[in-house]
């Protein structure tokens, strides 16, 4: 596990949206998993920009996100659907028909789920997969106990998730309290999987995900046993890791390595 400790969150997402940067440049048609989260707003910024100074071309990548709350079309002001057109497919060159998300308004969510992980195998599985990190240690929203080996399913989401994601509602509510999400097994197959989190509220997450047991209390965890995985945080989130001399010493501010 790489973990770059960045000095602030504005240096911390650069070198997020660096990293894609060069996925896309080195392989364009590039299967990418994309999360969703306040988290990722400033990288989809940066990439809308990196498209337009003609750094980058979606036109030949597919993407496949995370997750979306059952019951919720996609025009529904709260789906995930909504955020990813408004922040990112709105702008980019990507055709639309290669953009996936689970559909929430299916009429048998169990099944969509199943479609779902099916899609992901027949596209190759994912090669660089973007995960935020809930103040809880989810990623998608594989909620503390998931199984490790889970694929794509129904979770009832926690109360701590339904409360950080309700400012796209009128009322707590009206957040849905169950969603369709990628698997921790299907995360974990990707090629390659960066892991974005920055704030004060992420710090008790990322030192469990980071130092803490493998458990399925911190799903993130896992990510522990993932062959080529890179940690980016800011100093707010990195204030509870014990080593945190040893990252310094290998990655200089979140830089290259000094081998
Ligand atoms: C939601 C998403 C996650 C995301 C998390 C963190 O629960 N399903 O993919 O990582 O929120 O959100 P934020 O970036 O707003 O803290």
């Amino acid at each position: 596990m790489k973990v770059l400790i960045h000095s602030d969150a504005a240096q911390a997402v650069s070198c997020v949206t660096g990293l894609m940067l060069d996925r896309m440049q080195r392989q364009p048609a590039s299967v990418l998993g994309l999360a969703t989260g306040a988290t990722m707003e400033a990288v989809y910024e940066q990439l809308i920009a990196a498209q337009v100074a003609g750094q980058i071309s979606f036109s030949r990548a597919t993407s496949f996100n995370l997750d979306e709350y059952v019951g919720l079309s996609p025009t529904h002001p709260g789906s995930y659907w909504r955020y990813m057109q408004h922040h990112l497919f709105d702008h980019i060159d990507m055709p639309v028909e290669r953009a996936h998300l689970p559909r929430g308004d299916a009429a048998d969510p169990a099944a969509e789920a199943a479609r779902y992980e099916a899609a992901i195998v027949a596209a190759g599985d994912i090669g660089f997969q973007l995960l935020g990190l809930g103040s809880n240690g989810h990623i998608g929203f594989n909620e503390p106990t998931s199984s490790l080996a889970s694929l794509t399913r129904i979770k009832t989401l926690t109360r701590s998730t339904r409360e950080a994601n309700s400012r796209y509602y009128d009322r707590l509510e009206d957040v849905p309290r169950l969603a369709i999400t990628m698997g921790i097994g299907t995360i974990m197959r990707a090629q390659e999987v960066v892991l974005l989190a920055y704030g004060a509220a992420k710090a008790k997450a990322v030192a469990a995900l980071i130092e803490g047991p493998l458990s399925a209390a911190c799903p993130a965890s896992i990510l522990q046993m993932h062959r080529n995985v890179t940690v980016v945080i800011d100093e707010a989130a990195a204030a509870m890791l014990t080593l945190r001399a040893y990252y310094d010493e290998v990655h200089p501010k979140g830089g290259a390595a000094l081998l």
